[in-house]
């Protein structure tokens, strides 16, 4: 989104008329974002036999799935759902890496029949894996390095009292296991969490992984899962994907000589390819000025984005109605009922009843993790493309919230 002579555009829309033509709240996409971010990522990763696993559950519109395939994007899906929609986008199942973390085991044996790549993070389903299959269907091993990394306790994934993956200090039942069934391990993965913007992160994990590499001759991919961290405000700390990328890839190229073989690198970004893209749209319901502070009301909640609230997130808000207003201290507030903030003592352009607010860093983990909180209903989506704006979901309606409710005859 930017402002150019004076309103707010996204590609050539303005954000106003997507506003006064599909309703608020409404998710708002910028395709042109979306591939600029996954072709700076396979750029940035040149030096290596790189595979972009997009991670369907940073946001799982088809149309979204769609606009990554087309471009070259393979998909990283966590549960069978997950991977069907990727299958309904028309990715081949040899492109998608299926990492399921606590499933029950038949959504693996069903990951198997649909012939996806299997990531098995347990020492227990990995026997099982083994004593089923054996050798006749390869399996990647998702480890856990030890590492505690990413920019909130809740959405770090790597360290000792994380449940994911099988930790390094396990090796030797892993290879014990390997053995015993003769499975065929073709990958390694590791995924420490989310919002690094430490290089320094990503090549200790690398050290540790080709450490115990040795050990899994057949391997042909190492996956080094994602976490890169974008900007949600001016001034932060971001991952840099260049020379992060340079020097994992030189690494990785070091490894894979000692290792005897090149394989390939890959990666499982979300938020680095579609956060930057995506805006709520909400619409002014309400300016509450109180004895301390003055609330502006929106018709949206933490029903539609939900990161504030759950991980501290923060989150730009701009009023689109008024780009060129005198600033005034606000608290964004939504409109469900408990302690549901946007953003805290924001200066924003002044704010009236029925302006439009832009709330920015809308495309990842935002629709996805949406409910039906308040029985509210979900958002629109809409996908900016060429210059168009096109729909890519319809808003929910009444009759969403009582699909799949028994009436009994009470
Ligand atoms: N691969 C695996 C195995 C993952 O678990 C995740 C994210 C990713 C890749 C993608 O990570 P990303 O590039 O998006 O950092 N809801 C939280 C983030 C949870 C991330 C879960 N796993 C948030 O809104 O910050």
């Amino acid at each position: 989104m930017e402002l150019r002579d004076g309103s707010y555009f996204i590609q050539n829309v303005s954000v106003i008329d997507l506003a006064e033509q599909f309703g608020t709240p409404l998710y708002v996409y910028d395709a042109e974002k979306i591939i600029h971010q996954f072709k700076s990522l396979k750029m940035a990763f040149s030096g290596a036999d790189v595979k972009v696993k997009y991670a369907i559950k940073a946001l799982s519109n088809v149309s979204i799935l769609k606009l990554l395939k087309r471009h070259g994007a393979g998909a990283d899906a966590v549960s069978i759902h997950e991977a069907r929609l990727a299958l309904h986008a028309g990715f081949a199942p040899s492109e998608i890496m299926f990492s399921p973390n606590c499933a029950d085991f038949s959504e693996i044996e069903e990951a198997v029949k649909l012939g996806l790549i299997i990531n098995i993070d347990n020492l227990s389903f990995l026997k099982k894996f083994g004593a089923q299959y054996r050798s006749s269907y390869p399996c990647s091993i998702r480890l856990n390095p030890h590492i505690m990394a990413g920019g909130h306790y809740k959405i770090s994934t790597g360290h000792s009292n994380s449940k994911f993956g099988i930790s390094i200090y396990q090796l030797p039942q892993i290879v014990e296991i390997v053995r015993q069934y003769n499975i065929n391990v073709n990958g390694l993965h590791v995924h420490t969490g989310s919002d690094i913007y430490e290089a320094d992160v990503f090549l200790k994990m690398a050290e540790i992984l080709f450490g115990l590499a040795s050990d899994f001759p057949d391997l042909k991919f190492i996956d080094f899962g994602s976490g890169f961290k974008v900007a949600y405000q001016e001034g932060d700390l971001v991952t840099n994907i260049y020379d992060l990328g340079l020097k994992l890839t030189q690494s990785f190229a070091e490894f894979c000589r000692q290792y005897g073989r090149k394989l390939e690198l890959w990666i499982e970004p979300g938020k680095f390819i579609v956060s930057e893209a995506g805006t709520l749209l909400v619409k002014t319901t309400v300016v509450k000025p109180t004895p301390s502070v003055t609330f502006v009301g929106v018709n949206s909640g933490l029903n539609h984005l939900i990161r504030p609230m759950m991980y501290d997130a923060y989150h730009h808000i701009v009023n689109v109605s008024n780009p060129s207003g005198s600033q005034k201290m606000y608290t964004v507030v939504g409109y469900i009922c408990e302690t549901d903030t946007f953003g805290a003592d924001r200066k924003m352009n002044e704010v009236q009843e029925g302006d439009i607010l832009a709330i920015r860093n809308a495309g990842a983990y935002c629709y996805s993790m949406a409910s039906n909180y308040n029985s509210r209903l979900r958002p629109a989506e809409v996908l900016v493309i060429n210059n168009e704006a096109k729909l890519i979901r319809e808003a929910e309606t009444f009759e969403d919230l009582l699909k799949g409710q028994v009436d009994i005859g009470l």
